[in-house]
């Protein structure tokens, strides 16, 4: 355990030990132990751009659940749409004429997509929007890339953030699992490769396209701090995929909204399924997939692939997403959010050089990475991998000091549509004493 000068954690640690006894690690998630602290935050409530802990201690979030609170913590009209749905009977497992409503304003902002369906977390829309694919294509073979990260199921949970040291060479590394129990056998049907590498993907589709079933990326590849794939690579995976009749998978569930209403790449590349999670609900548990008619109509009853459950669609996780589309669609949401990157993203920039700290600040619309020991724009995860961890760390922990959340060691980092101008400044303020203390 960190002891953090100025920081009360009393409360905190004293749960922590309660918790340990209770739930392994003392957590409900890995990533929320926060290996810089040696223990997780234990928060007694978040509004808009803050969290509280239970010490009383008050921190600029920019953590946001992993993500998923674009709008910040509790947002009001998101808040009163799920009480509005409870009081209309809660889970109910029927459908109701909010599913429909709320799919067809949600088509209308992913070019492409013609169906959807809604499923609870971003791990579980992967895993249906693969074996969709599967029974679509009649193929078994997944191709992912490195660094790309597409929740903890068995079927792609492979080379999220692999030790460079087991992965292989870095043009044609080898699939690492994420976890142990993964069946080994699973492996045979992945296939990974580097990201931003056309001759690479060009050998590799080409060679297996007869068992290749999908391709799933991350079309801006935030859980390696957020690689921008290059026009060229994404001209290729388009092509190829749909060439060799492979299917073309944008996992958004990190992406999705964050750098416009929709899909973070708008138009310019026009995959044949995107799954979404995260900022979608707008701080509730729901995610979707969606695709083309002729692939979503693989799913039951309509075709053979089995997809259905209990908690598919529950009306006040559907009226959130809705409420959630009002706020994104509303004016102006998007030029507070890119005002707010700009003025964050500059001032990170120039305390850094005026500290004289080598560090590369890779924002992407509402979220960014801060890579410590890099200074150029990094294309894939190897280069990713050559950051300074322990800079890291202790720049995370001056900043928590100062009441700046900055979770780590997480890749990616953002801020919500609750925060301010003056939030950003505060902010700039602590990043300024946490450059000179590191
Ligand atoms: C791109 C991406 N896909 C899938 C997932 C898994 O989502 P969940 O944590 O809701 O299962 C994540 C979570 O971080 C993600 O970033």
């Amino acid at each position: 355990m960190v002891e953090i000068d100025g920081l009360m954690l009393d409360r905190t640690r004293a749960l922590w030990q309660r918790a340990q006894a209770v739930m392994p690690g003392g957590v409900n998630a890995s990533a929320r132990m926060n290996p810089a602290l040696g223990h997780p935050l234990f928060m007694q409530r978040g509004k808009g751009a803050y969290v509280f802990d239970v010490d009383g201690n008050r921190y600029i979030d920019y953590n946001l659940s992993h993500g998923a609170s674009l709008l910040g913590h509790g947002h009001g009209a998101v808040t009163a749409a799920v009480e509005d749905a409870l009081t209309a009977g809660g889970l109910l497992a029927y459908e109701t004429a909010l599913q429909v409503a709320v799919a067809e304003r949600l088509l209308t902002l992913f070019p492409g997509m013609d169906m959807v369906r809604y499923t609870c977390s971003g791990t579980e829309t992967t895993w249906h929007a693969l074996r969709i694919a599967r029974a679509y294509t009649g193929k078994l073979g997944v191709v992912k890339f490195e660094g790309h990260y597409h929740g903890v199921n068995d079927t792609v949970g492979y080379s999220h953030w692999p030790d460079v040291d087991e992965a292989g060479p870095p043009r044609s590394p080898c699939p690492v699992p994420d976890s142990a129990g993964i069946p080994p056998a699973n492996q045979d049907l992945i296939t990974i490769l580097p990201f931003n590498d056309v001759e690479m993907l060009e050998r590799c589709l080409h060679s297996q396209a007869d068992s290749l079933a999908a391709v799933i990326m991350e079309p801006i590849n935030y859980d390696s701090c957020g690689l921008v794939p290059t026009s060229e690579f994404l001209c290729a995976v388009r092509e190829l995929t749909r060439q060799l009749g492979v299917v073309l998978v944008f996992d958004e569930v990190l992406s999705g909204f964050r750098v416009r209403p929709g899909g973070a790449l708008g138009d310019a590349c026009i995959p044949d399924m995107t799954v979404l999670g995260k900022a979608v609900g707008g701080g509730m548990p729901v995610s979707a997939f969606m695709g083309t008619r002729a692939i979503m109509e693989t799913c039951t009853p309509v075709g053979p692939a089995l997809h259905s459950g209990t908690y598919n669609a529950p009306p006040a996780l559907v009226a959130a997403i809705g409420a959630m589309l009002d706020e994104v669609t509303r004016p102006g949401f998007y030029e507070h959010l890119n005002g707010l990157g700009d003025r964050l993203y500059e001032g990170m920039r120039q305390i850094f050089d005026r500290r004289g700290i080598r560090a590369w600040v890779q924002g992407v619309g509402a979220r960014f990475g801060l890579l410590f020991g890099l200074d150029c724009e990094p294309r894939n995860y190897r280069e990713v991998a050559q950051q300074d961890l322990e800079q890291m760390r202790r720049f995370h922990l001056a900043c928590l000091r100062r009441g700046v959340y900055l979770h780590y060691v997480s890749p990616h980092h953002g801020f919500s549509g609750a925060h301010t101008v003056a939030d950003i400044d505060v902010t700039l303020n602590v990043m300024d004493d946490a450059a000179k203390e590191v």
